[in-house]
């Protein structure tokens, strides 16, 4: 029987997903506007969140729910390490400090796995449907905008098993259909819903996180000119012209 766990998913967490996409991070980056230090930042927190939650599929991987969205091809880890060698040197594990916001996240997906496993399915769901989704428009950007050679500095968002746009589209659909046939009750539907609302929550601390220094590299004044629609001023103490 049908749990239509797709459906709730995308239609329960709609409103959080519009807060996500609203961060000022995302805002500017959508805008072109990528700061370097601030990337590689993000990435050193998905390192350590993503680092918990393939921990966790993989301890879980023959658990009735778990086992049907574990695929291995997914995993981003990998990816990460090398975005992260790319960006901070082959000694990169020496450098890198996550934000208190990434070690939370990564910390409640570390309590889920061990009290109720099933709701790593929406851990899962936010992370890799992101990527696939808004996450390949962000690594078209940053690419551009950071002029990064290619296949380097954002790996995180190249999925080798579904190189089109097509084959990313068809594994979404698959995706669902599996999220939609889950062994699971209406009830355990609803706290997969609410646990995915919570992903969106700390994923969007995190974006908030680093924002101070996304403001500090860009100055206040021109960021919120960005989000506002106007062109940034081409300096910031232009002289006026009488
Ligand atoms: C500016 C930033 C973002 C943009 C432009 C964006 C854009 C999109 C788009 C266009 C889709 C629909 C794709 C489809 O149906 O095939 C989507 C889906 C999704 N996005 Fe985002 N997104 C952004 C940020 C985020 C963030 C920060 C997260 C969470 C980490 C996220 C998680 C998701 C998820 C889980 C889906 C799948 C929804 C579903 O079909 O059930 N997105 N996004």
């Amino acid at each position: 029987m049908s749990c239509n766990l797709a459906f709730a998913l995308r239609q329960g967490t709609q409103h959080a997903h519009a807060l996500a996409e609203n961060t000022t991070l995302m805002k500017v980056w959508i805008k072109g506007i990528v700061v370097l230090e601030v990337f590689r930042e993000l990435l050193v927190n998905l390192y350590f969140v993503y680092d918990r939650l393939e921990q966790q599929l993989y301890s879980h991987q023959t658990h009735p729910v778990v086992s049907q969205i574990y695929w291995p091809s997914l995993n981003r880890l990998d990816n990460l390490r090398q975005d992260l060698a790319y960006f901070y040197g082959q000694d990169w594990q020496q450098h890198i400090r996550p934000q208190t916001a990434g070690l939370q996240y990564a910390a409640r997906i570390g309590v889920v796995g061990l009290t109720a496993p099933e709701l790593l399915v929406a851990h899962a769901y936010v992370r890799y449907m992101g990527d696939l989704s808004g996450g390949q428009q962000l690594q078209r950007i940053a690419r551009t905008t950071l002029s990064l050679p290619l296949n380097q500095g954002t790996r995180l968002y190249d999925f080798e098993d579904l190189p089109t746009v097509e084959a990313k589209k068809r594994f979404k659909e698959r995706y669902r259909s599996i999220l939609n046939n889950l062994p699971i009750n209406q009830e355990t539907a609803q706290q997969i819903v609410q646990e995915a609302n919570l992903a969106f929550r700390l994923n969007y601390d995190l974006m908030q996180a680093l924002e101070a220094n996304l403001k500090a590299a860009l100055g206040e004044a021109t960021v919120q000119s960005i989000i506002q629609g106007n062109r940034p001023p081409l300096h910031s103490a232009r002289p006026s012209v009488a």
